[in-house]
């Protein structure tokens, strides 16, 4: 049976069809066919010009990324593959997408994407403060929200979840990703990749994971740098949250601007070919990120454009994101005999999957609908402000200054960071808008006891020199019961382009915490950032330190629900805040010195400040009764963890528990600790719950080699939870 196409498209396609002198077989167009049947008839089709123009990236409307500006494109080559659409005019959107689908031979409805990292117009927490919920489930919903935001705008294809380790706060990159550990960023990956797609084709929206890979590894934290990772390390550390979201239904991976030990992410055949297809089997298809094709150049891999094309697409490079360096050369090149046809057919046939899989040829068209009725909805809102409560942490809390109660009588609410609401969202706010926020005082006064006064003053900006607000500020902090000082960095001090070498709080910050400090009364510390902040001459002089990060939307109620104590803090760093940035890298699953007792630094201490894990609450926990199945275990066998968990406080709560194992001696060392489970649970007082955990073997505890070879060793293994250990005998 023929598909029958309405009439106009027909006319359309077939007065083109005949200026190549053929009739084109529509079959790809039958929404009942088999993807790869589809993909096989289409393809088949194509001419050269055709497929290379697949493989490119344009783009479209105002591009919210101040690191790349380029000229606005006002005309559409209706035969390209793709565009970062940087606007949420869904009128344009779909006016586009007909010139695509109407002006050009085979009608290949074009994909539209954008970076929605986190939320589209309702703004979630930054993905590094989401990673201290523990919470996956609220990581899906933000990602979920932020799809069906971005979705109702045109947007196919979000370039997100960024699921680079980071270990080295002076990288500003820090604030996109979920913290330093493999683990904990797999599971989060796997969650973001469900809330982005959702888990039935047509796909809600294509994920992206980025930078692949290792582009946390920046020498020095300076971004763009060099990153000098051995096999073994990538292995062990930079590839399994890509492995994760793979295993999950990624569609696409976006390749990272780093040069991996002298082989460009870009054009590194090992990561893209070897690893990615050859061991992972990913079928979707890899873009290069902004430039980074015609940076290879740059980084001296190759002399020219025509070489950074051949190189790109050889090592397994899909689609050329804005560099416009596959049209100008690809064809050539595969004329001149250095690039295969085959090569550029799998490109093409990766792409084409992806947009069958979205539903794009089938429903090319996003449906108008007002504003009002797609973005901000309560239940947005809700999402995102759970999701604020659950990023925040707590680090310090002496003689109980939080909560605050009923016989605080006055407030003195001071920083530059209180009424900040652009700077609340953090970097990456896509469609975010400062209107929307509710910001710290907002946040307070809303929900103040009633007879509380709260009395305000900015102190000092972010980042200037200026003292001379530092005395108004200290005059209603001394007329006070308690300062709540808010200090921090603005939305641009982190995200791509923002490395620095020190952590401390930018500009005169910390001058204004040492004189409101010297007026003696209680001063609670809330830390907006997006990266580590060196807390060590800080944390003396303050009672309280609660990290807020960069917290989106819903950021003042979510401060003030915690302030107040009508939510109990229950996060916990998924980083380690160093002392200073000497310290620095500092992780929690680093390998053994050889000497433990030697080896210190000598002017401060060698512990972090807080180590990864660290969050505080206003209740108490207990663990007990901390079982394991087995002393003596078989890789066949399943081990099962559990431990009981009360809550000895006043108030409920939510723990996290976490799960690490060392293995004590192995043919490639290993980290003296590492996470190998969590599991968050909610506790009123005095209720307890056992949290199990399954582990197996093979899966759960063996480690990488540099082949990417999981291994599983006899011998002895350390099961920890909190101050609980346990020895278990792996058997030969
Ligand atoms: C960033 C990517 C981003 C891309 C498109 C690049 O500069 O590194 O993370 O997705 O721009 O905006």
């Amino acid at each position: 049976m023929r598909f029958t196409l309405p009439v106009t498209l027909l006319l359309t396609s077939l007065s083109l069809a005949s200026t190549y002198g053929e009739e084109i077989n529509f079959d790809y167009k039958k929404a009942d066919l088999p993807i790869e049947k589809r993909v096989e008839v289409l393809l088949s089709q194509m001419t050269l010009e055709e497929k290379v123009k697949q493989l490119t990236q344009g783009l479209a409307g105002d591009n919210n990324n101040p690191n790349n500006q380029n000229p606005k494109v006002d005309k559409f080559d209706a035969l390209l593959g793709s565009v970062i659409f940087g606007t949420d005019n869904v009128y344009e959107r779909n006016a586009i997408q007909k010139q695509v689908m109407e002006k050009s031979r085979l009608g290949i409805p074009l994909l539209f994407g954008d970076d929605i990292i986190h939320g589209y117009r309702t703004m979630f927490p930054s993905p590094l403060a989401q990673s201290c919920s523990w919470n996956p489930s609220l990581i899906e919903e933000s990602c979920r929200v932020a799809a069906l935001e971005g979705k109702s705008a045109g947007i196919d294809w979000t370039f997100s979840p960024m699921i680079d380790i980071a270990r080295d706060a002076r990288w500003g990159r820090m604030m996109e990703g979920y913290g330093e550990d493999p683990y904990a960023t797999s599971v989060y990956t796997r969650a973001a990749v469900r809330g982005y797609q959702g888990e039935t084709m047509p796909y809600r929206m294509a994920a992206c994971l980025k930078h692949y890979v290792a582009y946390g590894a920046s020498e020095g934290g300076r971004d763009y740098a060099y990153t000098e990772v051995s096999r073994q390390t990538l292995w062990d550390t930079y590839l399994p949250p890509y492995e994760a979201g793979v295993e999950a239904g990624a569609l696409t991976l976006m390749s990272g601007f780093n040069d991996i030990s002298g082989i460009p992410a870009t054009a590194n055949h090992y990561t893209l070919t070897e690893v990615l297809r050859g061991k992972w089997d990913f079928r979707g298809f890899v873009v290069s990120d902004w430039h980074s094709m015609a940076q290879l150049q740059t980084h001296g891999f190759v002399a020219d454009h025509a070489e950074a094309a051949a190189k790109s697409i050889n090592a397994g490079l899909d689609m050329d994101m804005i560099d416009g360096i596959y049209p100008a050369h690809l064809a050539n090149q595969v004329k001149e005999g250095n690039v295969s046809e085959k090569t550029i057919d799998e490109s093409v046939a990766r792409v084409l999957r992806v947009k069958f899989q979205l539903g794009l040829f089938d429903n090319p068209y996003t449906p108008v609908e007002e504003r009002e009725k797609r973005y901000l909805l309560p239940e947005y809102r809700k999402a995102a402000y759970q999701s604020a409560v659950e990023s925040m942490v707590l680090l310090k809390n002496d003689d109980k200054a939080l909560p605050i109660t009923n016989k605080i009588k006055n407030v003195a609410l001071i920083g530059p960071l209180v009424k900040a609401k652009n700077d609340l969202m953090g970097g990456w706010s896509a469609r975010g808008r400062a209107e929307d926020v509710i910001d710290i005082e907002e946040g307070l006064r809303k929900a103040a006891p009633k007879g509380m006064k709260i009395k305000y003053a900015q102190g000092c900006d972010i980042n200037s020199d200026k003292t001379d607000r530092f005395a108004e500020a200290m005059e209603i902090a001394r007329n006070s019961d308690i300062v709540i000082l808010c200090v921090g960095e603005s939305r641009g001090m982190s995200g791509e382009n923002t490395s620095r070498s020190s952590l401390s709080l930018p500009g005169v910050q910390e001058q204004l915490i040492d004189e409101i400090a010297k007026t003696g009364k209680p001063v609670v510390l809330l830390v907006t950032s997006g990266r580590a902040i060196s807390f060590h001459k800080i944390e003396p002089k303050v009672k309280s330190i609660l990290m807020t990060w960069h917290l989106g939307t819903e950021a003042g109620n979510a401060i003030a629900a915690l302030l107040f104590g009508n939510e109990n803090p229950s996060g916990r760093l998924s980083i380690t805040l160093p002392r200073t940035e000497g310290q620095i890298p500092i992780y929690y699953n680093m390998r053994s010195r050889g000497r433990r007792h030697q080896g210190f630094y000598q002017d401060i201490s060698t512990d972090p400040m807080y180590w990864f894990g660290h969050g505080l609450s206003y209740t108490s926990y207990d663990y007990t009764d901390f079982k394991v199945s087995h002393n003596e275990f078989t890789a066949s066998d399943n081990l099962t963890v559990s431990v009981n968990v009360r809550n000895t406080g006043e108030k409920t709560g939510k723990e996290t528990v976490f799960l690490y194992m060392h293995d004590v001696a192995a043919s490639i060392t290993q980290p003296m600790k590492r996470l190998i489970g969590f599991e968050k649970v909610e506790l009123k007082p005095n209720e307890s719950k056992t949290v199990t955990f399954t582990l197996e073997p093979q899966k759960d505890m063996s480690f990488a080699n540099d082949k990417g070879d999981k291994l599983l060793e006899p011998g002895k293994f350390v099961l920890m939870v909190d101050k609980h250990k346990k020895d278990v005998f792996l058997k030969k």
